[in-house]
């Protein structure tokens, strides 16, 4: 019996299922509450029908594009998620280095399980972004600040919905922790192993973000980061307009439309429902970009017709990389950009400027 091809992310998603401990399953899968949000990010995505325009040549397609400077080869990036040697021995440098290779973009969470350093190193190709969390001790945000300068990541990505972590109930359940074996490896200390050996009724992630985050944080602590650091700043996490506007006021240089992949407060909009008053607020002056929910080729595109410059995937990546590590990743992720193709050959895009808002329409123009 020759073994089956792997044809979408859901493919991944269930290989992965198949080869993780419960404690890192339930962690990677979960969203918040009843994980309406959850669904919703890929219900809303259903909810856009796709407007094809045909006779168009699209014997050539370039779906190249630039962030910040930077060429990716296609737009399409890995957000960043915690703690990725539990899906893998090799972990980061594995989920990077196919990033590279594959011409996208790869963001490092603060709470990694390899140090920036060694991600530098181990995936020296890959154009990297470091995603921060400010700590209670501002001295140790600065020191990560100044090493991702020194690393070479080329942008800082605040998450600001994150001022403690969500109510994430198999966490809780599963009494999850990190590993022993593991460590987040930006740190020593308890800084370092603070996720292991969980309070029974308690995650270990949210007991560690309750004791070491700042949860004081507001739009000013953009202004002392600014301050610090001549990197680009994005925000992560925005989901209206007000805040948006907040984000160009305070010097951002982009932002992510994101639900942190429903795991922080659940019934907020899906990301891509966000999406449009956000364009229409700032999409002018900074850099938009999205994440969640991104599972196949043509989300790619709604989100890239509703404004968005660039998506990223945040669990697809963590499946591949439990599937088959390096390979695994590069392997969902030439999945999703053949998927990819196929969508703008067959709306008629040969270049990402092809893409209108005309393109996408949302079911209840259909329902007349
Ligand atoms: C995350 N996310 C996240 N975000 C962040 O800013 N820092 C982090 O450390 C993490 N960690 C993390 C772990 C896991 C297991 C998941 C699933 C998510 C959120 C992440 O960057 C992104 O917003 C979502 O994952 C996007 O949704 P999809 O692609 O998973 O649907």
């Amino acid at each position: 019996i020759t073994a089956m091809a792997l044809v979408c992310v859901e493919d991944f998603e269930k290989k992965a299922a198949g080869q993780l401990e419960k404690n890192a399953l339930d962690y990677y899968r979960s969203g918040a509450g009843e994980q309406f949000t959850l669904g919703l990010n890929r219900e809303a995505f259903r909810r856009l029908r796709l407007r094809p325009r045909c006779l168009r040549d699209v014997s050539r397609l370039d779906i190249s594009c630039h962030i910040f400077g930077e060429q990716m080869k296609w737009p399409l990036g890995i957000a960043p998620t915690a703690m990725q040697k539990m899906a893998h021995p090799e972990g980061e440098v594995a989920n990077a280095r196919a990033a590279g290779k594959a011409g996208s973009i790869f963001i490092l969470s603060t709470l990694s399980t390899t140090s920036l350093e060694d991600l530098a190193t181990g995936a020296p190709d890959t154009i990297k972004w470091f995603q921060l969390y400010i700590y209670k001790d501002r001295t140790i945000t600065e020191k990560l600040v100044r090493r991702a300068e020194k690393a070479n990541f080329k942008a800082l990505v605040l998450t600001i919905d994150a001022p403690i972590f969500g109510h994430r109930r198999a966490d809780v359940r599963n009494n999850f922790s990190l590993p022993s074996h593991l460590t987040l490896a930006n740190f020593q200390g308890v800084k370092a192993t603070g996720v292991g050996n969980a309070a029974m009724g308690a995650s270990g992630i949210n007991a560690y973000v309750s004791s070491q985050f700042d949860p004081t944080i507001t739009w000013k602590d953009i202004a002392w980061l600014k301050g610090i650091t001549h990197l680009p700043i994005v925000v992560k996490g925005v989901l209206t307009a007000e805040d948006a506007v907040l984000a160009q006021e305070f010097g951002c240089a982009g932002l992510i439309v994101s639900n942190h992949g429903a795991r922080q407060i659940d019934t907020v909009p899906a990301s891509i429902e966000a999406l449009p008053e956000i364009v229409e607020a700032v999409g002018e002056n900074l850099v938009v970009m999205l994440d969640g929910g991104i599972m196949q080729g043509n989300d790619i595109f709604k989100a890239l017709a509703l404004g968005a410059k660039t998506v990223f995937v945040g669990r697809p990546a963590v499946w591949g990389l439990a599937y088959n590590g390096q390979k695994g990743v590069e392997e969902m992720l030439s999945v999703l950009r053949k998927d990819f193709e196929i969508t703008m050959a067959l709306i008629g895009c040969q270049t990402l400027g092809d893409i209108t808002s005309a393109m996408v329409a949302h079911e209840s123009q259909y329902a007349k």
